[in-house]
């Protein structure tokens, strides 16, 4: 039997159907409340909005459950290839052999770019962020593959997934003024971002097969995350038909703030900041629980998650393999573990469910791999690639989906009569 939710407002009471989820999760639908009521719902920050019904992503914050399509996290980063879960992800199962062989085909035959945009790099001014950089060149993309028909839809897909890595690795280059490195196509796909990320024209290039193995779990555990900001941003934005590249542009956008994606650049330089500053870990735990001191521990709490984040107990495990294979003492991490243990036992922290985030370990990671600090952010990009794909793609392909457009409530000046400017003075 279907339920439905009571809301009595103003002595006259409304039924609301409620929708129940594949795992219980229970949704009031309010769609025609207003209509009904003259009433909207109020949630600053949508922290208790749900935005669309999707098939693509679970969590559960309380459990630290995070499954793709129904596959837990855990088995995909243990298991899987980063193509794979792409592929999942966007197309809603996993891929055969053949259907995985022409999928890794396809993103290998478009990898490159147009020589002509490899111009568009020359215009942006040393110390461009990267960034801005990937999401100005990936709505770039759209100059050159104008068609947006549904023949075209998957071709784009193709498109975006595979020359994306090829833009970003462009941006690194271009930031340390080395020349541009092409896709090799016997490489795969984590081996190819690698080479074209580090290798030089001048001496040979061999991908290291646990620094390949560290991005592919990297970028699986970043693959999607649901209703994140900037998966949100690119629903809405795609929800006004506009087209794939533009959509995608501007999810990086959002990425690229430090609450969000931004976050593990920020989490290494509060790190080196704390180095510089002697390594006094109790004062900025301090300032941390300081309301008035503007301070977050970066790479600490979530939105959702309020146990653990499934994704960083992973990256904790891969963080100290790097570490050790690369040989790398870095007093960052000694930093980062402290941090950690001080706020694991602090109340301020535990009261508030605060655990070290995905960021908190992804930074180190990338640092260690010789990564520059301003391309963590891309690299975060490129892992939610197929997330975003999936979501825009499943929004589209809802006959039912319309323009996202929510609505407000007016708390500004009433109806006042213009004044002239003579009477303003
Ligand atoms: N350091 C100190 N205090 C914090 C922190 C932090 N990192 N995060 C939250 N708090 C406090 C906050 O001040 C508030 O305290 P009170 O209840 O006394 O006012 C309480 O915890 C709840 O915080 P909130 O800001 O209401 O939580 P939110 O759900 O709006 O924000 C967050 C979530 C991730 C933006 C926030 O925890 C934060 O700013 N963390 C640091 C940035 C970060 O690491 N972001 C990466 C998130 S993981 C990658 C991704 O998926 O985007």
């Amino acid at each position: 039997m279907s339920k439905t939710a009571k809301l009595v407002l103003d002595g006259k009471e409304f039924d609301l159907p409620v929708i129940v989820g594949t795992e219980n999760e229970v949704g009031v639908d309010i769609t025609t409340l207003r209509d009904r009521s003259g009433a909207i719902t109020l949630d600053s920050g949508y922290a208790n909005t749900g935005a669309c019904v999707s098939n693509i992503c679970y969590i559960d914050g309380e459990a630290g459950i995070l499954r793709y399509r129904g596959y837990p996290v855990e088995q995909l980063a243990e298991h899987a290839k980063f193509t794979e879960v792409a592929y999942l992800l966007i197309y809603g199962e996993l891929p055969t052999l053949k259907q995985l062989l022409k999928f890794r085909e396809d993103l290998t035959y478009h990898s490159m770019i147009h020589e002509d945009m490899k111009k568009f790099f020359d215009g942006f001014p040393n110390g461009a962020h990267p960034m801005a950089v990937l999401s100005s060149m990936v709505a770039s993309l759209s100059t050159y593959y104008p068609e947006s028909d549904e023949k075209a839809k998957d071709r784009n897909i193709i498109r975006l997934l595979a020359k994306a890595k090829t833009i970003a690795a462009y941006a690194n280059k271009k930031t340390l003024g080395q020349p541009f490195m092409y896709p090799r196509n016997e490489l795969s796909y984590c081996g190819n971002i690698l080479q074209m990320m580090f290798a030089v024209p001048c001496e040979a290039y061999h991908v290291d097969p646990v620094l390949e193995d560290a991005m592919n779990v990297l970028l699986i555990l970043h693959a999607d995350h649901e209703q994140n900001c900037s998966t949100s941003t690119v629903r809405m934005v795609g929800s006004s038909q506009a087209n794939l590249y533009a959509s995608i542009s501007a999810g990086i956008c959002a990425l690229w703030g430090p609450l969000h994606g931004g976050a593990n650049q920020a989490v290494i330089e509060m790190l080196e900041e704390i180095h510089r500053d002697g390594g006094n870990v109790d004062k900025y735990v301090a300032m941390a629980k300081d309301k008035t001191s503007g301070f977050r521990l970066m790479g600490f709490g979530h939105r959702v998650y309020k146990n653990f984040d499934p994704r960083a107990k992973i990256l904790r495990k891969t963080c100290d393999s790097v570490l050790e294979r690369l040989g790398v003492h870095d007093p960052l991490l000694d930093i980062a573990k402290k941090l950690e243990e001080i706020a694991l036992r602090d109340s301020y922290f535990v009261e508030r469910k605060l655990y070290p985030n995905v960021d908190f370990y992804s930074g180190i990671i990338y640092k260690a791999m010789g990564i520059p600090t301003e391309m963590f952010t891309v690299m975060f990009a490129l892992g939610r690639l197929p997330g975003w794909i999936a979501h825009w793609k499943e929004l589209r392909d809802d006959p039912k989906s319309r323009i996202n457009r929510p609505r407000q409530i007016y708390n500004g000046a009433g109806i006042r009569d213009f004044v002239p400017m003579e009477a303003r003075g």
